[in-house]
């Protein structure tokens, strides 16, 4: 395993759509093990592909209570219900900063996994649900921060704001 660059807001990649998963081999799946590397090494909830440079529908998260390691390849999102009740979200993209944005708080989704197996209408909730739907945005060149509703320079601002 090894720690990848993350291409950070401005580059030019992560604007760009990434492309379906074809071949489940010994490439992607060494892409896979050191996203999880990087995104644990950046303390991170989640990363997908684009991040570090490689334009393929693919992303790790790892976000739930019980840590499950989510490796999701060709993720789709079915169905959307309700309203998050995390509110603030940030992105190794976007160092430092975070953000409001609505998402919803219960998501049914499909994906498959690093042998190509399918995982179909699996249920998320709460921080999950997030952290797919960020991660899917990504792969559609989609930042957070064109979604946000309010943006904060860092995590001390965002508390000093929301306590008022
Ligand atoms: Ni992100």
């Amino acid at each position: 395993m090894a720690y990848r660059k993350v291409l950070h807001d401005g580059d030019e990649t992560l604007r760009k759509t990434s492309k379906p998963v074809v071949d489940f081999d010994q490439n992607l799946w060494t892409l896979l093990d050191d996203m999880a590397e990087t995104m644990k090494k950046s303390d991170g909830a989640g990363l997908a592909a684009v991040q570090v440079g490689v334009l393929k529908r693919a992303f790790v998260m790892q976000a739930g209570k019980d840590k499950v390691l989510r490796e999701c390849i060709n993720p789709k999102i079915l169905k959307e219900e309700g309203e998050n009740k995390i509110k603030v979200e940030g992105c190794l993209s976007v160092p430092g900063k975070c953000g409001i944005v609505e998402r919803p708080e219960k998501v049914w989704v499909e994906y498959q996994d690093r042998n190509g197996k399918l995982i179909s209408n699996k249920k998320l909730t709460g921080f999950e649900a997030k952290c797919f739907c960020h991660e899917f945005d990504h792969l559609n060149g989609i930042l957070y921060i064109d979604k946000a509703t309010e943006m904060f320079d860092d995590r001390d601002e965002y508390n000093r704001k929301r306590k008022k």
